[in-house]
């Protein structure tokens, strides 16, 4: 079976895509699928929130990029610059996917070279009819993604993007099955968002043209450029009374309308997106509506615990709350219930995620 692949992105940066892509990676994980995450990011972030944060010291991180038995995205960054063609590097000793805390989510690692990456996809992209040397390299990345998340038996890819609007999230989000757009409650976000829509569609084109240009226009070339968008995931609000706080909510709406008003009928005119009423069904029973994934709120004190142990908020048992999070009594309680409530959050959203991408 071919992995479905979903990108987050939003060229926004802090609205929490990575977070997401690690907190939704293993929500999907624990409904018994098995899921890669890849850290596209040169910032590594994902990298750092898996590793932990607090107990790698440079040291321990070097020993571990330098070790060969670690596939990261060093190797892969080398080989596509190299020329070497996906199937190549596929059949040499590539190394292990990194494990996580959860059995069924792994990660491949990203490095700082992405960006030299980046870079060269985005001069081959421009350049019309490209040179033999480089003209490979934007399909060649989507492809040896694909490779090895085929080859490790996984049924969910996640791509955790940096933000900014490279060549690299170019081929990336325009090569997966599906994307979401993490959002943030605020003037900037909004702004974004029409941004995105102008964005996407230059793409679009400019995948086209490239296409056509070199002759790429094979039904299995990788960069298909139709992913479908599924809905954003509004983030980081403060709640009161489990609600989002008055100021947020107006930013939520707005963003929902932006979406909903600019974003959806041109990622519609050129088949981009999932039908709204699909999204709409999904979402039946809940107060959100399309394309709203999900409202997740501040995780507060959870998120040091979490980064702590390198486990999603959700997914901290009493005891660690309770002794990582030094607490007792009633603050212990608060944050038992706040844990169990993103609990429900991500276990419905990763469930909606399955049902609309199968
Ligand atoms: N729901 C949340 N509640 C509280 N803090 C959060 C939440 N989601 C993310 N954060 C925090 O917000 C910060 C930004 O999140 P994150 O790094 O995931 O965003 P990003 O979009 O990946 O950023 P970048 O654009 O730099 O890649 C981090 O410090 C993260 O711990
Ligand atoms: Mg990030």
């Amino acid at each position: 079976m071919t992995p479905t692949s979903i990108c987050l992105f939003n060229h926004k940066g802090g609205v929490s895509k990575t977070t997401t892509t690690f907190n939704l990676g293993w929500s999907i994980a624990r409904l018994g699928y098995k899921v890669l995450v890849v850290d596209l990011d040169s910032q590594s972030n994902l990298t750092g929130l898996v590793l932990g944060y607090t107990s790698v010291d440079d040291d321990e991180m070097e020993a571990f990029y330098s070790s060969r038995s670690n596939l990261t995205m060093q190797p892969i960054v080398e080989s596509l610059i190299n020329g070497i063609s996906p199937a190549e590097f596929m059949k040499n000793d590539k190394g292990r996917l990194t494990p996580t805390g959860h059995e069924n989510l792994s990660l491949l690692p990203g490095h700082l070279d992405v960006a030299d990456l980046d870079a060269q996809i985005s001069v081959s992209l421009k350049i019309a009819s490209g040179i033999p040397a480089t003209r490979n390299i934007p399909g060649n990345l989507p492809l040896i993604l694909q490779e090895i998340a085929k080859s490790s038996g996984v049924d969910y890819v996640l791509y955790d993007l940096s933000p900014n609007v490279g060549g690299l999230n170019e081929v990336i989000l325009m090569s997966s099955d599906y994307f979401i757009v993490p959002a943030s409650p605020d003037y900037f976000c909004l702004q974004a968002i029409g941004s995105l829509e102008k964005n996407i569609k230059k793409w679009y084109r400019e995948i086209n043209r490239f296409k056509e240009d070199n002759n790429f226009d094979s039904k299995s070339y990788p960069i298909r450029n139709c992913p479908k968008f599924i809905g954003a995931i509004q983030q980081r609000y403060r709640p009161r009374n489990e609600k989002p706080a008055k100021s947020f909510d107006a930013w939520i709406n707005q963003i929902r309308e932006a979406i909903d008003t600019k974003l959806a009928p041109t990622l519609e005119s050129i088949g981009c997106i999932l039908p709204r009423k699909d999204v709409q069904a999904e979402l039946k029973g809940t107060d959100l509506s399309a394309y709203d994934l999900a409202h997740i709120p501040d995780f507060n004190s959870l998120i040091a615990i979490s980064q702590q142990l390198s486990k999603p908020v959700f997914a901290l048992s009493d005891e660690e709350i309770k002794t990582v999070g030094k607490v007792f009594g009633h603050a212990e309680q608060t944050m038992i219930d706040s844990r169990d409530r993103f609990d429900e959050v991500f276990e419905a959203l990763a469930n909606r995620v399955v049902n609309l991408t199968r």
